[in-house]
């Protein structure tokens, strides 16, 4: 059964881009250090602290084992909307940003940024298109999702939660966390079963994945299914629950990583000039149309 949330508690955040204002808080650019701290103290002293905090309080709080599979089947259907990829692009747009005072860059520039950057290092172009579509997840948001339940940290579900994930206090409330059958450390899963046997909380990477999963080469594919995972990439907390391809594979969203957190830069791209070769990209790889 559905469970219905107030307004309140579907969107703590003036808007999603705070949660990765708050990961530059807690994982800064190693290359700006100083510019960083300088650049967030604000953000650090504001109420944004408390909305994030509440953001994660309803996050640890419902994402449960149960909640996950009831998302499962409601949009791993691909049911809702077909679009060409430039109208979901357009779609996605329309989730406005009104509280980052520090740039007035929609979604599609922080798609592009990110893109860019990977094309400029000089990286193949299937990496190139992973950056451009890994955040067209959010896109659940406008299907009337909660905000903590497309985007946030991401972990896994089914098994003991990590002290390593962000405010692991609010876990108390989450019922699997009482649980036996969740509530050990593997809980659900085998040692090292490989997480693609393993169930992720859910949101805007796992979403994507499974959009894309036929698509894109399969480091591509990881950059997308755990680009949120936090707990694993920064934190390694999981060691336990992968396998040895797992790991190969990681050696790619940590190179992915960076250009995701530290490709924003004031200055918007010039998508104008620009779609000429996603357009080529985008046909080289993806239907003409995509089901969300
Ligand atoms: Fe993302
Ligand atoms: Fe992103």
């Amino acid at each position: 059964m559905s469970q219905e949330f107030t307004e309140k508690e579907m969107a703590p955040l003036a808007s999603i881009e705070e949660w990765e204002d708050d990961l530059l808080v807690r994982y800064p650019d190693p290359a700006d250090k100083d510019k960083s701290k300088e650049e967030y103290r604000n953000y650090v002293d504001s109420d944004r602290v408390a909305t994030v905090r509440e953001f994660y309080r309803l996050n640890h709080t419902y994402q449960t084992y149960d909640f996950v599979k009831e998302k499962e089947a409601e949009f791993l259907k691909f049911d809702k909307k077909e679009m060409s990829l430039w109208d979901a692009v357009d779609f996605l747009n329309t989730l406005v940003d009104d509280s980052d005072p520090d740039t007035d860059l929609d979604q599609m520039q922080h798609l592009l940024q990110t893109s860019e950057a990977i094309r400029q290092d000089g990286h193949p172009d299937w990496f190139v298109l992973t950056g451009f579509m890994h955040d067209m997840g959010k896109v659940l948001c406008l299907f009337g999702e909660p905000q903590w339940a497309v985007v946030g940290d991401t972990f896994p579900v089914g098994c003991q939660h990590s002290d390593k994930i962000v405010y692991p206090e609010f876990f108390e409330a989450n019922p699997d966390s009482k649980n036996k059958e969740y509530n050990t450390k593997y809980g659900v899963y085998e040692p090292n079963c490989g997480l693609d046997k393993v169930k992720m909380s859910w949101g805007h990477d796992e979403y994507i994945y499974q959009m894309m999963k036929n698509y894109l080469p399969e480091e591509g594919l990881y950059m997308l299914r755990y680009h949120s995972f936090y707990p694993q990439h920064k934190e390694h907390a999981y060691d336990h629950l992968m396998n040895k391809h797992d790991h190969e594979m990681f050696k790619w969203v940590d190179k992915f990583n960076p250009y995701d957190l530290y490709s924003k830069v004031p200055v918007a791209p010039d998508a104008k000039a620009l779609r000429p070769y996603y357009e080529d990209l985008v046909a080289k790889y993806l239907p003409s149309t995509l089901k969300f």
